[in-house]
């Protein structure tokens, strides 16, 4: 089954019909809210809430593993990840399907394999994102006729502060072209627990220093309204899972 992650400005999906709640808990913990199951459309699909439902988890408190592993509980098999990121390379309001990413965060639980009873593990990462489901969005995105973009590398920063103008020209520097606080670890564990694993990021705000003010939270609660409609109707249009 599909299963979505919504990020900041994306609690709840009210075009989901809900047919189940789920309390679980993990190994790994509690996840950040209950795995809410129901239908988008013809999808059957799961969804969970990454910074709780009301929505009171910052980036660095948020159990990855434990949301990933209850995801995987509840039946998930393939993730679609939405968060809200800031444009480096990429103008407010555009849709961006990154295809790389580069963690910056530390001091996260960022891995399954830390038992030391377990032989070492290193997965593959060279591709982190998904093809197949990348594809699905990026036609779903041109369907809808909106204004996005097929890859870009994503850095992962640690928060919960932005970050400043100097960080932000190094984040360029290194080749990154949006700036959000959540795609790692998530996206690394959901490679080791075997789920295909894909993003799709509104861009919210200027990164720092990218515009000739600073950023406001008014202007990302702007954006963030418009933008999440289109993030709804998007995945509402995904082809129905079928494996
Ligand atoms: N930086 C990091 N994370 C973010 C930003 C940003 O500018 N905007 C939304 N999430």
């Amino acid at each position: 089954m599909r299963a979505f992650i919504g990020g900041t400005g994306l609690t709840r999906m009210p075009n989901l019909c809900v047919t189940e709640r789920h309390t679980l808990g993990s190994d790994w913990g509690n996840p950040s809210a209950k795995v809410v199951e129901g239908s988008l459309g013809e999808q059957s699909v799961l969804f969970l809430a990454r910074h709780g439902d009301p929505h009171v988890l910052m980036p660095h408190e948020v159990n990855y593993r434990a949301n990933i592993a209850a995801l995987r509980h509840c039946g998930a098999t393939e993730i679609i990840a939405v968060n809200a990121v800031g444009g480096i390379s990429a103008d407010a309001g555009t849709l961006v399907v990154p295809d790389q990413i580069i963690d910056y965060t530390w001091g996260r639980d960022n891995t399954i394999y830390e038992r030391r009873n377990r032989e070492p593990v290193h997965v593959d990462f060279t591709w982190p994102f998904d093809e197949r489901l990348r594809r699905q969005l990026k036609n779903a995105l041109e369907k809808r006729g909106v204004n996005w973009r097929d890859g870009g590398c994503y850095a992962a920063t640690q928060g919960p502060r932005l970050e400043t103008a100097a960080e932000i020209r190094k984040l360029e520097n290194d080749g990154c072209d949006i700036v959000g606080m959540t795609g790692m670890p998530e996206a690394v564990i959901a490679r080791e627990m075997d789920l295909p694993y894909a993003m799709l990021s509104l861009v919210v705000n200027p990164a720092a220093g990218k515009a000739d003010r600073e950023i406001s939270m008014d202007d990302i609660r702007r954006v963030l309204e418009g933008g999440m409609d289109d993030v709804l109707a998007v995945l509402a249009d995904l082809p129905v899972y079928a494996h």
